[in-house]
């Protein structure tokens, strides 16, 4: 195909033209819906902001592998994406090459001053907004740590050329669209808490409209200091005293003795097996991993694929409400207790499980075990997946945790309110009517749990599919349902990104849907359910797969992302 292409252009040089204003078309075409022509890109990209994209595709084009153009597409979200996209927050980046996979868990810590009961008043109650707002709610940054780590060990191009085009866009600034624009206009009171915020994403005191220039000089000087110095830049230097000087401000004790002391860990995939394929997913402090494959393993063993569609639909409601109230009970950082994964995911202990769904009757979460419920991350999280040409694959999920983070930006760098993740109150409810478990109670140094859930899809050892998505919770039964419906129904990649998606998460005890039919809403009403429709989108999937001898890359409709090809 490609050599009848290059023997077509050959015989017919105005051909080569119309391709050629073709392919300036479509790469510089219109946000979300940009599409790049397969023969321009030697891979697959999809990231949730178009800039993040395009460099990522020159980077592979430069000769870079995956693991470049992904540690490029991290920095760049963190610039272009900053709802989400950061340095100063964490997250997790799965790895595969031919040679060996691996996690690198750049999740943020607690600061050393971090105490179990430091978001609760003399009464012992939670003090509202306090995990969530300014920099007392932060973890300590794993990002920048957690792309460094991974450009050492996989990377092959330069340090300073990956960070080049976030440098660019920060200090040169970059055309808002209107997702952004919206975006900013949405959280425009939470970026108007702090001025260090405010004069960077409200200048002369609004939000950036549609079309207009975004300059962030601030955060071009920090990724300067980390394209020279590496992880130094961030870590120690005159940007870690700043990071205590302002969150001091404001009564915070995130110190340069925290930032010293952060490490990012490398860390085994979990690994499953799906449609055939092996799933390598996220193990703790992710709740991801454990979740997913026990629903994809209570999928096949009750041969969900071949169910009715609404069958379905009352299938992955089951499955999800009894792996969320495990999820409840037994999961915190693996470092400071037991996680019983090994338990969790024993085949035996699966099928006993399954054996508990009744397919006729929904079986209320009062009378399923498990204990206490899940947290409530937030959803303002951001995915990108991209494979090279080589085979190497990258599944990256990071957060800030919330919408532009705590909302305190020090030299232009969003801080995350991570530490909402851990539980405030053992055996309480939170401010979400939510109770959560000891097992991820605060303490110095520890990472919250987590729902992100980066993962590949490996068919004879080769990338099949990589899948990720923000949505807290719901992360977990979205990328369930991407794969269940492109690897189990066959679904074109595309159709099973665009597809509805429905949640259960133990407690509250109901079914999340976005957009079903009268007709399934009325079934599943029937079985017993309670339907609650989701305020806006689930997830914000960036996915690619290998579907015969192409490669397809699809960014969620549901988001402004772009993918490529
Ligand atoms: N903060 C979202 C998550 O880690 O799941």
């Amino acid at each position: 195909m490609a050599m009848e292409l290059a023997r077509a252009r050959a015989a017919r040089p105005w051909a080569l033209f119309v391709t050629f204003l073709l392919s300036v078309f479509f790469v510089a075409g219109c946000g979300g819906r940009t599409r790049w022509p397969a023969h321009a890109v030697p891979g697959g990209v999809a990231t949730p902001e178009y800039h993040a994209t395009s460099e990522a595709v020159k980077v592979l084009r430069d000769g870079g592998n995956a693991i470049d153009a992904a540690v490029c597409a991290g920095f760049v979200l963190a610039v272009t994406h900053p709802i989400a996209g950061n340095l100063g927050g964490g997250g997790f980046m799965l790895v595969h090459t031919a040679q060996e996979d691996a996690v690198i868990d750049a999740r943020e810590v607690a600061p050393r001053a971090a105490r179990p009961n430091m978001y609760l008043d003399e009464r012992g109650d939670p003090i509202p907004d306090a995990s969530l707002i300014g920099p007392r709610a932060t973890g300590v940054p794993g990002s920048v740590a957690g792309y460094l780590v991974a450009h050492e060990r996989f990377g092959k191009l330069p340090r300073e050329r990956l960070l080049e085009p976030a440098i660019r866009l920060a200090a040169k600034g970059f055309v808002v669209d209107s997702a952004l624009a919206a975006q900013l206009r949405k959280y425009r009171d939470h970026l108007a808490r702090f001025p260090e915020t405010a004069q960077v994403y409200l200048p002369g005191g609004k939000p950036p409209m549609k079309g207009e220039t975004l300059r962030q000089p601030g955060l071009a000087r920090v990724l300067r200091a980390i394209a020279l110095d590496g992880a130094k830049g961030f870590y120690y230097g005159w940007f870690a005293e700043e990071l205590q000087r302002v969150a001091s401000k404001y009564g915070a004790r995130l110190t340069i003795g925290d930032l010293a002391t952060y490490q990012p860990k490398m860390r085994e995939p979990l690994r499953g097996q799906y449609g055939g394929a092996t799933v390598l997913t996220m193990p703790p402090p992710s709740s991801g991993g454990v979740v997913l494959l026990q629903m994809l393993g209570m999928m096949e063993m009750a041969q969900w694929e071949a169910m009715r569609p609404t069958q379905r639909l009352h299938f992955l409601a089951e499955a999800g409400r009894r792996s969320f109230a495990d999820r409840s009970l037994y999961f915190g950082d693996p470092d400071f207790v037991r996680v019983p994964v090994a338990e969790l995911l024993d085949r035996a202990y699966v099928r006993e499980r399954l054996a508990t769904i009744d397919l006729g009757r929904a079986t209320p979460s009062s009378a399923v075990s498990g204990g206490l419920s899940s947290g409530a991350e937030s959803e303002e999280t951001c995915h990108f997946s991209i494979l090279d040409a080589h085979g190497n694959a990258v599944s990256c999920t990071t957060t800030l945790n919330g919408a532009f983070g705590c909302g305190l930006a020090v030299s232009g760098v969003l801080l995350n309110n991570e530490m909402d993740d851990f539980t405030t109150k053992p055996g309480m409810p939170n401010q979400f009517g939510l109770i959560q478990s000891a097992k991820n109670e605060i303490r110095p140094g520890k990472r919250p749990l987590s729902s992100m859930t980066p993962t590949i899809l490996l068919e004879n050892g080769k990338p099949r599919l990589l899948v990720g998505s923000p949505g807290g919770p719901t992360i977990i039964s979205t990328v369930c349902q991407v794969i269940g419906r492109h690897i189990g129904l066959g679904q074109d990649l595309r159709e099973a990104v665009s597809a509805p998606r429905i949640h259960h998460q133990w407690s509250p005890d109901v079914v999340l849907y976005e957009r079903l039919t009268d007709s399934q809403k009325d079934a599943l009403l029937a079985l017993g359910h309670t339907l609650r429709k989701k305020d806006g989108p689930m997830g914000d999937v960036q996915a690619v797969a290998r579907q015969g001898n192409a490669t397809v890359a699809v960014s969620d409709p549901r988001g402004r992302g772009a993918s490529a090809p």
